[in-house]
């Protein structure tokens, strides 16, 4: 045990040698295996929405929402540099998140795709701070948005609740390997004997 500790910590060592300060210069994997990898982490699907000044209605499906606090309550998402609603989500004061179950797989799918109307004949009901919010959801957020960072092609946005709904339950959404799950196995996956 003690050898194989030494072994492992002896090579961390190594590879620090050889790749200097800047660990990053020298990626040992491709975008496409990035992709494979980071796909590779399963996640539920939530829209993140929210409001202009003016009225303008947002909404953009996102599974990089996660948890990051309790006290005080704050959750997380990133949104990528060519959304072409980053802007106006980085000078509202506000989002909302929904969390899908699988019955709203696609409104997932609508607010997934950048140049459609997203909003035409949706259903959804209006938080007091303007952002809208989808019935059925799985568990909702009102959120001040606390926090940008920079997140290299993203924006890292980070949130405090100050209100939540919790809807009945239901199955949730899941997202792996690029393509939509559930935890209930679709009865078209099972072997039939
Ligand atoms: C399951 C799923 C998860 C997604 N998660 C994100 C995400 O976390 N961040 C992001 O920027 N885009 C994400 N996207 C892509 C955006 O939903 C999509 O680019 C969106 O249409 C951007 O809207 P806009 O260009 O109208 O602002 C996701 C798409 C899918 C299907």
């Amino acid at each position: 045990m003690k050898l194989l500790v030494a072994v492992g910590s002896l090579s961390w060592y190594n590879l620090r040698e050889s790749m200097g300060d800047g660990m990053s210069r020298k990626r040992t994997f491709t975008k496409r295996q990035l992709r494979d990898a980071l796909g590779m982490f399963a996640t539920g699907v939530t829209i993140i929405t929210s409001s202009t000044r003016d009225g303008e209605l947002l909404g953009i499906t996102a599974n990089s929402f996660n948890a990051v606090s309790l006290d005080p309550p704050m959750v997380l998402f990133s949104l990528s540099r060519e959304a072409h609603s980053l802007n106006k989500f980085e000078t509202s004061d506000f989002f909302a998140v929904n969390i899908l179950s699988t019955r709203q797989r696609a409104l997932s799918d609508r607010f997934a795709r950048a140049s459609v109307d997203k909003w035409k004949d949706v259903a959804f009901e209006t938080g007091v701070t303007g952002c809208p919010m989808f019935p059925g959801s799985l568990a909702r957020f009102e959120c001040y948005t606390r926090f940008h960072y920079d997140g290299g092609d993203h924006v890292i946005f980070v949130g405090e609740a100050f209100s939540m709904m919790l809807g009945d339950p239901a199955d949730p959404l899941l997202y792996f390997q690029g393509n939509y799950r559930s935890l209930t196995p679709d009865v078209s996956d099972l072997e039939w004997s």
